[in-house]
């Protein structure tokens, strides 16, 4: 006799077929902050594990089923190095790779995860012809280059999580500095997720209250300086964490399930991420990514915003550019 007595309907046997999976390649420090905050937050039916170390992957796949009870229903599987286990994938998600040690430069990672992604794209792009792929390894905007050309996809299809993280710390810093919360200042970093990175001093509001045009009306004085601390607090935030507790992983965990949410809910937010930037902002001189206010939704990048930059903005993200091309141009063939 079976569990459950099934009950017949003449229409509509079962709801929907339609499954939402999420890969996530690489289950290390950041990669399970991903995979745990996907599925706390209810954001997949299918969530697909693979990693090169095989115990390990095993061990964080039981790990995270055994919490099942506690979750929305959510199936969980893995492979070492079958990628069929990915097939058919909306969304994946890249960890995999070399961190950086304390005091080590992001950029400085390139040659080791470059290699990987030649073995982890092409299957990838072969099991999910359809997905957004979206890079978090380091560096993650010359790697998003890298995934869009080893995967062929379009490049609205192609996304590095970027600056949505340095953004998120920049809002707490402002917010922690000003006394109010972090979800009401809307303030942007673009260009390179890493020491190049701009911060958009003249868009910042807070509550809708653009803030230097606010000073500089009410003639309250503001040191070019503290803004000038406050962004370098930004760039220094994942070194300082690095040298703490070895790696960084929470709050990328929770910006990678943010940039999730709106795409596959088709939320159509705009957050700062890695795209393809040629053309914006007078960015020239080859296939750069890096972030810039994109907005998404289902089809991956929709739109990039016209954000009023100063000279002085547009300047320092021109430069950004060239330093991620810099890099860009050491990449063999
Ligand atoms: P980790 O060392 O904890 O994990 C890396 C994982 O990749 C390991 O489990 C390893 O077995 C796996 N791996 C290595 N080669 C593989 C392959 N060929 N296929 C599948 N898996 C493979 O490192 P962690 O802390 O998770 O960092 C991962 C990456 O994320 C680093 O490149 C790091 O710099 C980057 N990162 C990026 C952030 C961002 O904002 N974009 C934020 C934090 C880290
Ligand atoms: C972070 O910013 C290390 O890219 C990593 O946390």
């Amino acid at each position: 006799q079976a569990f459950f007595s099934p009950i017949h309907h003449t229409a509509l046997a079962s709801p929907s077929a339609r499954h939402t999976k999420i890969t996530v390649v690489g289950v290390g420090n950041v990669g399970m902050a991903i995979a745990q905050t996907i599925l706390t937050q209810d954001l997949a039916d299918v969530i697909a594990l693979i990693d090169a170390n095989p115990e390990k992957l095993r061990g964080e796949m039981l790990d995270l089923q055994h919490a099942a009870a506690f979750l929305p229903r959510t199936t969980i599987v893995s492979s070492p190095d079958d990628y069929s286990v990915t097939r058919g994938s909306d969304l994946c998600i890249v960890t995999a790779g070399a961190r950086q040690n304390p005091g080590e430069s992001r950029l400085n990672l390139l040659q080791r995860n470059v290699s990987l992604f030649r073995k982890i794209i092409p299957p990838l792009a072969k099991y999910s012809p359809d997905a957004i792929l979206m890079i978090v390894s380091n560096p993650v905007d010359v790697l998003t280059y890298v995934a869009w050309k080893l995967s062929g996809f379009p490049s609205n299809r192609v996304i590095g999580s970027g600056t949505n993280l340095d953004s998120s710390r920049f809002r707490f810093l402002l917010a922690d500095h000003i006394q109010v919360n972090a979800q009401d200042v809307q303030a942007f970093i673009v260009g390179e997720h890493g020491d190049s990175s701009v911060a958009l001093w003249s868009s910042i509001s807070v509550g809708g209250v653009p803030v230097l045009n606010f000073l500089e009306q009410q003639r309250i004085p503001y040191e070019r300086k503290m803004l000038e601390d406050i962004h370098k607090a930004v760039v220094d935030s994942a070194y300082e964490v690095i040298n703490l507790k070895g790696y960084t992983s929470w709050a990328i965990g929770y910006s990678v399930s943010s940039l999730a949410r709106t795409i596959l809910r088709d939320q159509r937010k705009i957050h700062p991420v890695t795209v393809l930037a040629k053309g914006f902002y007078g960015i020239e001189g080859g296939d750069v990514f890096l972030s810039l206010p994109a907005q998404l939704g289902r089809g991956g990048v929709l739109g990039v915003t016209n954000i009023c930059m100063t000279d002085e903005e547009s300047r320092r993200l021109r430069s950004s550019a060239r330093t991620i091309l810099e890099v860009q141009s050491q990449l063999n063939p």
